[in-house]
Order: C-alpha cells, then sequence, then structure tokens
C-alpha cells in the first residue's frame, strides 16, 4: 500500500488542490444532479480537495457521501475536517479489495477519484469495483497521472542496495500506465471491457510551478510512497538519498529549474464513463 505520511501530504497539496479545481471547473457540468444523490470519492486523502474542491461545486441535498482510502492517517485528518456532517461517511478500503462490502453494490449515483489510481496496480480490479458500486446510469470520473520524474527517483533509488528491497517491491504500483505506448486508448478499452459505456478519456499535459527546491522537495515528500515502510531508523538517511536522487533528476532534465523555480511537467489522464441503464446498448 501507498505509505504516505498524511500530516507531511496534508501541508504540501497545493498541487493536487489546484488540479482537482482546475479540472472540475472545466467539466463538472458534464454531470447532472438530482436531490438525494449518493456519492463516493475514492482515495479521498486528508479531505482537503472533498472539502474543499468538490464539495462546494456540488449541490448540498445530496444524500450520502462516503469518503474511502486505504491510509486510515489520511481518514483521520479527513474525518477532522468534516465538521461532524452526519451525511458523510468516512471508510478504510483498498479499492481493488477483493471483498467489495455488498452494502456498497449499485448504491452510488456519482464516483469521484483525484490522483489515487496511479498508485493502484490492480486497475482492472479497481475499476470493476467502481463499476459495481455505481447505480445503473451512475456516473464516474476519475483523473489519474501517466508518469512524472520522480518515477525516475524511485528508479535511482531502487539501485540503492539499502532500500532496493522496499522499493522494488512496490515500484511497478506506481503510475501503471506509464511505458504505455497509448495510455488513452488502453483505458478506454479496459473500461469498456469492464462494461462501462460512454467513456471520454483525455490526456492533459500539466505543470505546476513550485516557487523552490526546498518546496519542490516537500511536495515529492508528500507523495512519497516509502514513508511508512522505510524503518524508522533509516528514514533520516532515505530521506537523504531521495533528495539528492530529486536534485540529480532536476539537473539532468532540461527547463525543470528556471532560476528558484522548478517546473513539473506531467501528463494527466481525465477519465469519464457511467454505467449503462438495464436496456441501455452497450458499445
Ligand atoms: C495523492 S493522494 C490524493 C488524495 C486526494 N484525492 C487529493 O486529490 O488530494 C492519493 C490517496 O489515494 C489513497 N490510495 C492509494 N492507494 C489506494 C487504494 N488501493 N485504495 C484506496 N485508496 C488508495 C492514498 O492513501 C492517498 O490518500
Amino acid at each position: 500500500m501507498a505509505g504516505f505520511d498524511a500530516h507531511i501530504y496534508s501541508n504540501n497539496n497545493d498541487i493536487q488542490k489546484f488540479d482537482a479545481n482546475d479540472i472540475l471547473n472545466s467539466c463538472l457540468s458534464f454531470t447532472e444532479w438530482s436531490p438525494s444523490e449518493t456519492i463516493m470519492d475514492v482515495g479521498t486523502g486528508d479531505g482537503t480537495v472533498l472539502f474543499d474542491v468538490l464539495l462546494p461545486k456540488i449541490p448540498p441535498d445530496f444524500k450520502k457521501l462516503v469518503a474511502l482510502d486505504i491510509n486510515p492517517d489520511m481518514l483521520l485528518l479527513a474525518e477532522s475536517k468534516s465538521r461532524q456532517n452526519e451525511k458523510i461517511e468516512f471508510v478504510c478500503l483498498d479499492i481493488a479489495t477483493k471483498n467489495l462490502p455488498p452494502r456498497f453494490h449499485s448504491d452510488f449515483d456519482h464516483i469521484f477519484s483525484f490522483y489515487c489510481l496511479h498508485w493502484v496496480a490492480e486497475q482492472r480490479r479497481a475499476f470493476e469495483n467502481m463499476y459495481s458500486m455505481l447505480k445503473p446510469g451512475g456516473r464516474l470520473l476519475v483523473t489519474l497521472v501517466v508518469d512524472d520524474v520522480l518515477s525516475d527517483v524511485y528508479d535511482k533509488l531502487a539501485e540503492n542496495e539499502k532500500f532496493s528491497s522496499v522499493i522494488s517491491g512496490f515500484k511497478h504500483n506506481i503510475f501503471p500506465y506509464r511505458n504505455c505506448e497509448n495510455s488513452v486508448e488502453t483505458v478506454t478499452q479496459l473500461l469498456n471491457t469492464v462494461g462501462f459505456v460512454g467513456v471520454k478519456c483525455e490526456e492533459s499535459k500539466r505543470v505546476f510551478v513550485h516557487k523552490s527546491f526546498a518546496q519542490f522537495e516537500k511536495w515529492a515528500l508528500g507523495i512519497n510512497p516509502f514513508m511508512k515502510t522505510i524503518p524508522q531508523e533509516d528514514l533520516e538517511l532515505y530521506k537523504e538519498e531521495f533528495r539528492a536522487e530529486l536534485k540529480n533528476v532536476v539537473k539532468a532534465t532540461n527547463g525543470m529549474e528556471v532560476g528558484e523555480e522548478i517546473f513539473d511537467f506531467y501528463p494527466v489522464l481525465v477519465v469519464f464513463a457511467s454505467k449503462p441503464l438495464p436496456n441501455q446498448q452497450i458499445k
């Protein structure tokens, strides 16, 4: 599992917040809302995106919202932001679980997931579970990162004798579409074979400008999936090695470093799909 440090993530997630806001502003009109609908946010994290970005944009008369995450530390932070809203439930679950709770079957009108699925190796099972959880006619919106310079950093750290076993064991989970020739086509086909209809998958090339290397490093540590798996006594050394490799990658990547600022370029997939209504033609 992605072992993020929830507190570091929570203090350094400007990119995630900015991107979710930007993407939702350009596409939330894709979905129609009715009163008393049910919503799930998959990989809700510390709840910043859910409470600061998503909820202000959707009608407040929804019936319930399930905020799901695999990391209990993230859910604790998210729960502390909910101001005891009784319509919101926090659930600790792997979206790729083989044992989806029966109460979630065909239970949701909308499923959202922001920047979570690129941490999940079992893509088919994750999408199958989201398909199962949608009601017929229910809608899905997923954003995921195809690749980022951080994957080069983990490639390098995987060669480090001290950390290679931890990193090599999890590396295959990160950015599953990184080496795809055509990630749009691959994801579209996957969703079609799972049974979704109206699949629309677009790649957008995004850039975020970090004010300094220190800020870039903090953000990168917040989404470092090994923070909880590296033994405590090795953590400082790990952070030093991580910083050194991050510096190397920045230096080696033309155009990333401009004065003090670090330009982070990364392709993102934005995916919409629906679960068919009972007599709807499957394409
Ligand atoms: C980068 S954070 C994004 C959080 C939030 N959606 C946002 O945009 O700020 C990714 C989240 O996905 C969660 N996650 C990773 N793998 C997961 C899985 N298999 N099932 C459920 N959640 C998962 C992580 O614990 C983390 O909280």
